[in-house]
C-alpha cells in the first residue's frame, strides 16, 4: 500500500435532485445515472469524473445508515475512498496495525466493486472506504461505489 489514489469523496444528502446541480457546477462534470443499492438503503450518483469525483448518497429508508447519519449530523462529508489493487492484502496489512473494518468486509458496492470500510475510531473519526480497482477490458478503471 503506497500512494493510494483518492477514488472519490462521498457526501450524504437528503435529496440527490437538490444536490446534483451544485456539484455539477463545482466539478464541471455531469452526474451518472442514479443507482439504487437496496442492501445499503441508498441511491447513489457520481458527479464529475476521474480521481476525486463526488459520490452523493441519498437514503431510501429511514433506518438506513445514511438516514441515521443525516439525522445525527446533518448533510455533509460521509467518507473518503482510496483505491487499492488488492483489497484482502490491504485489509490484512491494516489489521496488523490494529486498524479494523466496520460492517461486512469486503462487500459489494455500487457498480459491483468490492469495497471495505475502515473503523473511524482508528482513522481520526473519518470513515474511509477502500475500493478494489477493477480494470475493464479497455484498461480503464470504472467509477467505484
Ligand atoms: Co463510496
Amino acid at each position: 500500500m503506497s500512494n493510494l489514489p483518492l477514488d472519490h469523496v462521498a457526501i450524504a444528502v437528503p435529496s440527490l435532485e437538490a444536490a446534483i446541480p451544485t456539484f455539477e457546477l463545482l466539478t464541471g462534470g455531469h452526474h451518472s445515472p442514479p443507482v439504487r443499492v437496496d442492501t445499503e438503503g441508498v441511491i447513489v450518483t457520481f458527479v464529475g469524473s476521474g480521481d476525486g469525483r463526488v459520490e452523493l448518497l441519498q437514503p431510501t429508508s429511514p433506518d438506513s445508515t445514511i438516514a441515521r447519519f443525516l439525522t445525527r449530523r446533518g448533510p455533509g462529508l460521509h467518507h473518503l475512498a482510496y483505491r487499492v489493487d488488492d483489497l484482502e492484502a490491504a485489509l490484512s496489512k491494516l489489521a496488523t496495525t490494529g486498524i479494523g473494518t466496520v460492517g461486512t468486509a469486503p462487500r459489494t458496492g455500487a457498480h459491483g466493486h468490492r469495497v471495505a470500510f475502515l473503523d473511524p475510531r482508528s482513522t481520526g473519526g473519518v470513515l474511509i472506504e477502500l475500493v478494489e480497482a477493477v480494470a475493464t477490458p479497455a484498461g480503464r478503471d470504472e467509477p467505484a461505489s
